[in-house]
């Protein structure tokens, strides 16, 4: 087992570039399955969510690697199974795209169930609703579900509930379905626009991603192409609040300012300088304390969730009472704990944390609870006063490519170490 150790004080300065964003990748890889040819997939971050999709795609048949550090290449006409079992699934929540990738391509899936995770119950019933509107039948049987169609064809989906899983999931499945689909009430996240155009460039047909209705007219099949995927908004916004939060002046570079606005408008809200370019932000500070604020967490164009426990932890050294509320997940604040253990003042009542500002943090050794939390924690060790120690960075490792080297740059004093002894390991083990 592995720890971060990080001595806070540095204020972060120079220019950062970002990789290609993760959820986006994710999903591309499976539509990819789908293709019957050549993919040539550029821009995909070297994490360990992507190391498991491609070990994934490798056992049913396919054939899927990096060629360079961040070009995937990849054939899936041999792809022999429509089968995804616990072992491989469990390992990472987006497996649960197998199901409408397969599903479409053959007809047939049987993916097992994607679990819970560490910040709430999981649930599947839009993806399904979307796979029965399409004439698929299901069943949920041993933790796995299978679904069978002997004819996919088009039809109206409206979600009950903004999905980024159930909107991607149905327009996979969909892409190959005969006639149209309109899934309505869909989610507009930039990932989305942006399977829509690897898609697209395959062969599909699809019209509307990035707005409220998407509408997808099935093709017979889908050919090889290359594609670049768009820059991961989260590490982007994870910077920028890294940025804020030193006190520094960083160039978040390669990335699209429009996915960031409000993430940059709640910036600028609380005093933090954030200039825009065409494809960079520079994002410094200039006042003594920043302020406090309210934030909400909502499907996109709102602020996303997946950036709460990072500009929380920036809101915990903001002058006054900040309100923070998780509107999308049932128990994100998990790492609250955490954070208080570097001596922040947050409480928690269901979605709704409210956080004191407080005038530092001090160093501990502390716990990732998932991905962004482990963001959050390094965060906050960049800023406290002495040592912190970071365990479980398995979770961080799942999503952000060279985290640690890319705060070198910028002058953070970050290094990974083995956790010294087994006691220690254990001791900060969680889940
Ligand atoms: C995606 O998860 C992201 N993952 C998550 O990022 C992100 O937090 C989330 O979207 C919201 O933006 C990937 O893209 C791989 P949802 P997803 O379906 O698709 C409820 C990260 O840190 N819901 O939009 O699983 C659900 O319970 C990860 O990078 C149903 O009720 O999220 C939740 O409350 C974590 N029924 C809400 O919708 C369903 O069938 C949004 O979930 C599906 C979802």
């Amino acid at each position: 087992m592995e720890k971060m150790v990080i001595l806070g004080g540095a204020k972060l300065a120079g220019t950062v570039h970002i990789s290609g964003a993760k959820n986006s990748a994710v999903a591309i890889l499976v539509a990819a399955m789908m293709v019957n040819g050549k993919c040539h997939i550029e821009n995909v971050p070297h994490v360990s969510d992507i190391e498991v999709l491609l070990e994934i795609i490798n056992n049913m048949g396919g054939k899927a690697c990096f060629t360079d550090k961040s070009v995937v290449e990849m054939d899936c006409s041999g792809l022999n199974s429509c089968a995804a079992t616990y072992e491989t699934v469990a390992k990472i929540r987006a497996s649960s795209y197998l199901m409408g990738a397969l599903l479409g391509r053959f007809g047939h899936a049987q993916v097992a169930l994607p679990g819970g995770c560490d910040f709430g119950i999981r649930p599947i019933d839009l993806h399904l609703k979307g796979f029965s509107a399409l004439g698929a039948t299901w069943n949920v049987e041993h933790g796995m579900v299978e679904l069978s169609a002997d004819h996919l064809a088009g039809n109206n989906v409206y979600l009950d509930q903004v999905s980024v899983g159930a909107t991607i999931n149905i327009m996979l499945a969909a892409s190959l379905s005969e006639g149209l689909t309109v899934i309505d009430n869909a989610a507009k996240e930039p990932h989305i626009v942006d399977v829509a155009n690897f898609l697209n460039c395959m062969g599909a047909n699809i019209k509307g991603a990035g707005t409220d209705v998407i509408k997808i007219n099935g093709v017979k099949e889908l050919h090889g192409g290359s594609f670049s995927v768009i820059p991961d908004q989260i590490e982007a916004g994870t910077f920028m609040i890294a940025a804020a939060a030193t006190g520094g002046d960083v160039m978040i570079a390669d990335i699209i300012p429009e996915h960031m606005e409000a993430l940059s408008a709640k910036l600028e809200e609380i005093g933090v300088n954030v200039d825009r370019y065409d494809e960079a932000i520079r994002v410094w500070v200039s006042c003594e304390k920043l302020k406090s604020t309210n934030v909400k967490t909502l499907p996109h164009p709102g602020f996303p969730t997946d950036l709460q426990p990072q500009m929380l932890t920036l809101l915990t050294l903001s002058g006054g009472t900040s309100i923070v509320t998780e509107n999308v997940w049932d128990n994100r604040f998990k790492y609250v704990g955490e954070l208080n253990r570097m001596g922040a003042n947050v409480s928690v009542d269901g979605k709704v944390a409210t956080v004191e500002g407080c005038p530092y943090l001090t160093g501990a050794p502390v716990s990732a609870t998932d991905l962004r939390a482990g963001a959050a924690l390094v965060i906050a060790g960049l800023v406290a006063h002495g040592v912190t120690e970071i365990y479980n960075l398995k979770y961080i490792d799942r999503g952000y490519e060279d985290f640690e080297q890319k705060l070198r740059n910028l002058g953070a004093q970050i290094t990974r170490r083995s956790a010294e002894t087994v006691e220690e390991s254990a001791a900060h083990s969680i889940g």
